[in-house]
């Protein structure tokens, strides 16, 4: 990882940066994670575990994340005018979750597609993967009608824009027929159990990923990281349930 930063461009918005942390910053990053969460917060969810609201558990991963470099990064490639990024109190922190296609707009409830255009309504992405399991399918987009799989090193970051059609990592093939066979004869909740079962019994080592949402300070990214935060909260409800 070098002092400047390289941007790769993929097209509809999703970019690489790499370069924006030392190796220490970024191992040092997901220790403050781990360390500085009770792990009983975590939920078990998208079939592995979950912490949303990272931010809050954790507010010196904020700092940690959010350096000067990113953000006159981010404002150059994103075009954002002085004073306009905002970075909103919605993240999450996840622990080998597998993911099936979607968009982060939470189909309309977060935000429409216009303003999600408008405001920029983006996410970033950090994710570290063990170097003896590494899977190659860590994220994926669909990219001018074809799955673009962004080649991902320890330290990488990816911005996306909440809009655009993508994946976490899938799982195995066991694991991603099982999801695809067990998800129409039993709950999600049992499937999302038994998963998780499978994960320690396999002693699969830990995929851990860290999101937050950003974009242009406006009433539609404060009705998003709302929407998104409300979620959070009925998430933790339940799982007490
Ligand atoms: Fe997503």
């Amino acid at each position: 990882m070098s002092n400047s930063i390289s941007v790769k461009d993929y097209g509809d918005g999703v970019f690489r940066l790499r370069g924006v942390y030392s190796e220490k910053e970024f191992n040092d990053i997901f220790k403050s994670v781990k360390e500085g969460t009770d792990e009983r917060s975590f939920l078990n969810l998208l079939y592995g575990k979950v912490l949303p609201s990272l931010f809050e558990f954790n507010p010196d991963i904020k700092n940690m994340l959010v350096n000067e470099k990113l953000i006159n990064c981010i404002k150059k490639i994103l075009n954002f005018k002085e004073n306009e990024l905002r970075i909103t109190k919605h993240s999450d922190y996840h622990i080998n979750t597998l993911g099936g296609w979607h968009k982060d707009l939470g189909q309309g409830s977060y935000s429409s597609y216009e303003n999600a255009v408008k405001s920029k309504i983006y996410k970033y992405g950090l994710i570290k993967q063990s170097s003896e399991k590494k899977v190659n399918l860590a994220t994926q987009f669909f990219i001018n009608g074809k799955v673009v799989v962004p080649e991902i090193e320890d330290g990488d970051i990816i911005l996306f824009p909440t809009y655009i059609l993508h994946r976490g990592y899938p799982g195995n093939l066991f694991i991603s027929n099982l999801r695809r066979i067990f998800s129409r004869i039993i709950s999600y909740k049992r499937l999302n159990l038994i998963i998780n079962k499978l994960n320690e019994f396999s002693k699969q080592k830990d995929r851990e990923a860290i999101f937050f949402t950003f974009g242009k300070d406006s009433e539609m990214l404060e009705d998003f990281e709302r929407a998104n935060l409300q979620r959070a909260k009925k998430q933790f409800a339940e799982n007490e349930n």
